[in-house]
C-alpha cells in the first residue's frame, strides 16, 4: 500500500507520477510511513470476531466471519445502488451501466460466497446455533435498507431490526425516500417515455408495484434504443442475483436447520419462500416475451 509521503516508483517518470505532487513534509512534522494495517484499521477489524461458544466451536468463526463479510457487502451495495439512482436522476446513461456492472459483481460473489458456508453441517451449526440466542439475519438494518432502496417496502420489517445499530436510522430514512425504482422513472421520463402520473407521483414510502403502461414505453425503448437495452439487461441481470441469492439462502437454511423456527422468531424456510421470486424491476420482466 503506498504512502502519500515520498515514495519511489518505478513506474512513473523522474518527478512522479503526472499530477500527483508529493506533500512538502517539513522535518518536525515527518510521521512514519502510513502501513497496510494502519490504513485498513486491521487491528480492529480482527478483534471483531469473537465467538460466544465456550469452548469456541471450530465453525462459529466461519458463521461470525461470513456474516460480517456480507454486512460490508452490502455497505458497498448501498453505496453503489446510491450513485445508480443519482446517475439515474441526472439522466447519466454510461454513470449508471457502470454502477450497475460493479453491483452485478457484487451480487454474484454474494450468492459464490454461500458455497463456503454450505460446508457447515447441520451437527456444526446446532453446537453452536442457542449462543446466536434471537439475534438473525432477519434484524439486519442494512439487508433493509437494501429492500427499500430497490423499491421493496415491507415497513413492517422494521419492528425487527435492532433500534440500538446505527443502520437503524438509515433505514427507516430509507423507508420514506425515493427508492431506485421512483429514480429510474425519472429517467425513463427525461428519454422520452411517458410515465403514468400514478407512478411519478406515487407515495414512495409504498412498494414499487408493476405498471402495464409503463411496460409498454419500456418495451419500445427496448426496441429501438440499443444503449438503453444494454441497460434494462444489466438491471435484468442485477434483478436474477437477488432472486438467486434468495434462493440459496433458503435452501441453505432449509438444509441446515429444516423446518425448524428461525432465531429470529419466523417460521423459516417458509417466511423466507414467500420473497422467493420477487422481482426488483417487475416491468422488466413482464415483457420479455414480447422482446
Ligand atoms: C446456516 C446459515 C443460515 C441460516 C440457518 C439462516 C437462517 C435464517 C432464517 C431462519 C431466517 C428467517 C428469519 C428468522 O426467523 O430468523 C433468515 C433470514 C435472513 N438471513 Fe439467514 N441464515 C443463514 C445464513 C445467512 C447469511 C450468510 C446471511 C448473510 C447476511 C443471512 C442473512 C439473512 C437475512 C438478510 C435474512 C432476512 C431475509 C428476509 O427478510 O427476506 N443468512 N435466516
Amino acid at each position: 500500500m503506498p504512502s502519500n509521503t515520498a515514495v519511489k516508483s518505478n513506474f512513473y517518470p523522474r518527478g512522479g507520477r503526472p499530477g500527483l505532487t508529493a506533500p512538502t513534509v517539513s522535518r518536525s512534522m515527518a510521521r512514519m510511513p502510513l502501513t497496510y494495517a494502519q490504513y485498513l484499521k486491521l487491528d480492529e477489524l480482527l478483534k471483531l470476531q469473537e465467538a460466544r461458544s465456550q469452548p469456541a466451536e471450530h465453525d462459529e468463526l466461519l458463521f461470525i466471519v461470513i456474516h460480517q463479510v456480507y454486512e460490508l457487502w452490502f455497505k458497498l451495495l448501498l453505496h453503489e445502488l446510491d450513485k445508480t439512482g443519482r446517475d439515474f436522476e441526472n439522466g447519466d446513461l454510461y454513470g449508471a451501466i457502470h454502477t450497475l456492472k460493479r453491483s452485478r459483481t457484487i451480487m454474484k460473489t454474494l450468492v459464490g460466497q454461500l458455497d463456503i458456508l454450505e460446508t457447515m453441517t447441520p451437527m456444526s451449526f446446532t453446537s453452536f446455533r442457542d449462543r446466536l440466542e434471537t439475534s438473525s439475519g432477519f434484524q439486519s438494518s442494512q439487508f433493509r435498507e437494501l429492500e427499500y432502496k430497490l423499491g421493496f417496502k415491507r415497513a413492517d420489517m422494521l419492528r425487527f431490526c435492532d433500534k440500538e445499530s446505527g443502520a437503524y436510522a438509515a433505514a427507516e430514512r430509507r423507508l420514506n425516500e425515493p427508492s431506485i425504482i421512483d429514480q429510474f422513472y425519472k429517467f425513463l421520463a427525461a428519454r422520452g417515455a411517458a410515465v403514468p402520473a400514478s407512478l411519478a407521483e406515487r407515495p414512495v414510502a409504498n412498494p414499487a408495484e408493476p405498471s402495464e403502461e409503463l411496460q409498454e414505453e419500456i418495451l419500445r425503448l427496448y426496441q429501438t434504443k440499443p444503449e438503453l437495452a444494454m441497460l434494462f439487461e444489466l438491471m435484468t441481470d442485477f434483478d436474477e442475483g437477488l432472486q438467486e441469492w434468495r434462493y440459496r439462502h433458503v435452501k441453505i437454511v432449509e438444509r441446515t436447520i429444516g423446518n425448524k423456527q428461525g432465531t429470529g422468531g419466523s417460521l423459516g424456510v417458509e417466511f423466507l419462500k414467500k420473497s422467493l421470486f420477487r422481482p426488483v424491476f417487475a416491468d422488466l420482466w413482464a415483457i420479455r416475451h414480447r422482446l
